[in-house]
């Protein structure tokens, strides 16, 4: 379909899901569906639950966070288990503020995005639908409109608790617009959106002494007290505050410990009251999930002052470290790169691990236990098989320090480096050598890292270096063994030759001589070795061979390569085992002959059409094993 006619679509279901009624008829709404009146927390830690659950090896994890935050499924499952799913069951942990507290570029904000595009969405679902007073600032809740002491009646009826009083602007419209008659309150559906400041606020700190309470709580608007005589008629207010649109949704607090104080402990009887205050108004009953974010270091020297400690009290804080392992990490890469205009950009295979095998060792603590050390830490995080541990060891790791992750290389800065590689190098194609350099580089004007770290880092790099160079030269013999194919079958012929002339005690002709010769015993017995045929055996096994040729032949079939599995694996294994000159010579010699320049254009043919690269990368590639191979 074309865009057109999906906006066209778009505004039909926008207007199919319209509702507008009285409140009267709200109450039948609520009758059938009683859950559209759930609090705010509850709505979202609906929104998480709807969108599935899987548990693995114990983990939680939650479907809604899953193509967006790579590698945090335990700070998620904390997240969940222990504060949205207690809030959303009216525990007192919903009244606080849920603090996400961690390094720099470690998912915070992601995540509290995640929660405001994902409410966006969930309020134009059935379970996830909200209704509102209609022409209220504030979207308040209609049930709001039930007197209190009627509502126990109500809760009887319906089976849903009340919570909050009609703010001033709806009681004063009650009387005003409606003479007092509650069922005709026009009620109408609401969709969150953070465009339009519904439902969604997020309020960011600015300069302290510019920065005006305002922007958390309204304010008056003079233009119209003429018109409404004073100051204190709600109607002379301006409900516009981000703490008011976000009511029934969710405020996101940015930085908070930034900010000023005075804007802090406005939070404080919205945290323990569920109210604020505004104007010179009653208290305003508000529903909402405050969520807000900080790094480690504001966050402890925020708690070292005695003064907030009435503050500190009325927060839940949620440690959000990164990610330790190297797959995630890879993850987390290519969506960055995906999102950024780098997208064009070859990336060679093993660049993105291997710069993700360096932040995940910057984040690592040191274990005390017996014989591990950092890479092997790595591999267990990541789930690998270490000779020597299992997963019992890898819970002890885990634990061992509270706050492992909490500092160390950030994502963001990877990503800056394989930008600024990419600028530096002019052309479309960044390979690991590549990557490790700009990181290393990168470090002298990286801000926060002291000089001890930068040495430790500088360690890292080579710990990621070495990682590389391994992974390399299992690329580039992978890629000729295919190409070996060929190589297999004359092998085996000639092993095959020199057998039958062995077990008929014949001799054999040099093709090329036409000279007799005995068979080759030590071209025998190396590729018998690889799948260990001692000298003993050695006799039995070539007869054996010999039969089976034979049996093949009087079925009219022909034996080859893969008529004995046993001899297959040998020579499988003794083309490995040369691989290792060949590879040296092919991709080392300077002045390739013939032969040799068509086997590396086979193999870059195949690094390119089977592994990933492209041409540039896989001739770089070939130059670099080559080089290791010669050291
Ligand atoms: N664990 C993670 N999973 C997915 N993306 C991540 C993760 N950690 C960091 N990122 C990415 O790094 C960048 C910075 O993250 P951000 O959420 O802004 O961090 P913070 O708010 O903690 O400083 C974003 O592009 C984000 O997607
Ligand atoms: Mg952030």
């Amino acid at each position: 379909m074309d865009i057109l006619g999906k906006i066209q679509l778009h505004r039909e279901e926008e207007r199919r899901l319209a509702w507008e009624g009285t409140f009267g008829e709200y109450l039948e709404i609520l009758k059938e569906r009683p859950y559209v009146a759930q609090s705010a927390h509850s709505r979202v830690y609906n929104m998480i639950k709807d969108a599935g659950i899987e548990e693995v090896n114990g983990t939680k994890k939650y479907n809604f966070f899953n193509n967006q935050i790579f590698g945090l499924e335990d700070s998620i499952e904390r997240l969940v288990e222990e504060y949205f799913h207690p809030a959303a069951k009216r525990l007192d942990v919903r009244k606080r503020i849920l603090l996400l507290m961690g390094p720099v570029s470690g998912g915070k904000s992601t995540i509290v995005t995640m929660l405001k595009r994902g409410l966006e969405d969930y309020s134009k679902t059935e379970a996830g639908a909200v209704y509102a007073i209609k022409g209220c600032p504030m979207h308040e809740d209609p049930l709001h409109l039930i007197p209190h002491h009627l509502r126990d009646d109500f809760y009887r009826e319906f089976g849903i608790r009340i919570e909050g009083n009609l703010s001033p602007l709806n009681t004063m419209r009650l009387e005003k617009e409606y003479g007092n008659c509650i069922e005709d309150v026009i009620v109408e559906r609401i969709f969150f959106s953070e465009d339009k400041r519904t439902g969604i606020g997020t309020f960011s700190p600015s300069d302290p002494k510019s920065q005006d309470i305002a922007d958390l709580t309204g304010s008056i608007d003079f233009s119209t007290i003429a018109e409404f005589g004073s100051e204190s008629d709600p109607r002379a207010y301006r409900f516009d505050g981000e703490l008011n649109k976000a009511n029934r949704g969710m405020m996101e607090f940015q930085e908070m410990l930034k900010c000023d104080e005075k804007f802090l402990w406005h939070l404080l009887s919205l945290t323990q009251e569920g109210n604020f205050k505004a104007g010179r108004f009653a208290l305003i009953s508000a529903d909402e999930l405050i969520v807000a974010h900080t790094n480690e270091s504001e966050y402890r020297s925020f708690i070292a002052n005695k003064k907030n400690e009435a503050l500190h009290s009325r927060i839940i804080v949620m440690g959000v470290p990164y990610n330790l392992r190297v797959s995630e990490e890879e993850r987390i890469y290519e969506k960055m790169i995906k999102e950024s205009d780098m997208s064009h950009v070859h990336i060679a295979p093993h660049a993105l691990r291997v710069a993700a095998i360096f932040s995940v060792l910057t984040r690592l603590m040191d274990s005390k236990k017996q014989g591990m050390d950092l890479i092997k830490k790595m591999r267990l995080y990541d789930g690998e098989i270490v000779e020597g541990y299992n997963h019992i060891d890898l819970e002890d790791l885990q634990k061992e320090f509270a706050d492992e992750g909490m500092s160390g290389i950030d994502p963001r800065y990877v990503i800056n480096r394989i930008s600024s590689a990419i600028i530096r190098k002019e052309i479309t194609s960044i390979n690991a050598l590549d990557v490790l350099r700009s990181m290393k580089d990168g470090l002298d004007h990286h801000a926060s890292i002291t000089k001890e770290d930068k040495e430790r880092f500088i360690n890292f790099i080579s710990l990621a270096r070495k990682e590389y160079d391994e992974i390399a030269k299992k690329e580039v013999q992978k890629a000729f063994v295919y190409s070996y194919e060929e190589s297999a079958k004359t092998l085996m012929d000639n092993y095959l030759d020199n057998v039958e002339a062995y077990c008929n005690k014949n001799k054999l002709r040099d093709p090329l001589t036409g000279e007799e010769m005995s068979p080759d015993e030590k071209l025998m017995r190396s590729i018998e070795e690889q799948i260990g045929i001692s000298e003993n055996a050695k006799k039995a096994f070539r007869e054996e061979i010999l039969i089976r040729i034979s049996a093949y032949a009087r079925k009219g079939k022909k034996f080859d390569y893969n008529s004995h599995e046993r001899l297959r694996e040998a020579i499988q294994k003794k083309l490995f085992a040369d691989l290792k000159d060949v590879v040296k010579i092919t991709t080392s010699s300077k002045t390739p002959d013939e032969a040799q320049l068509k086997k590396v254009n086979e193999v870059i043919a195949r690094l390119v059409d089977e592994h990933g690269y492209n041409t540039t990368s896989a001739n770089e590639l070939l130059k670099y094993v080559g080089s290791l191979l010669n050291r």
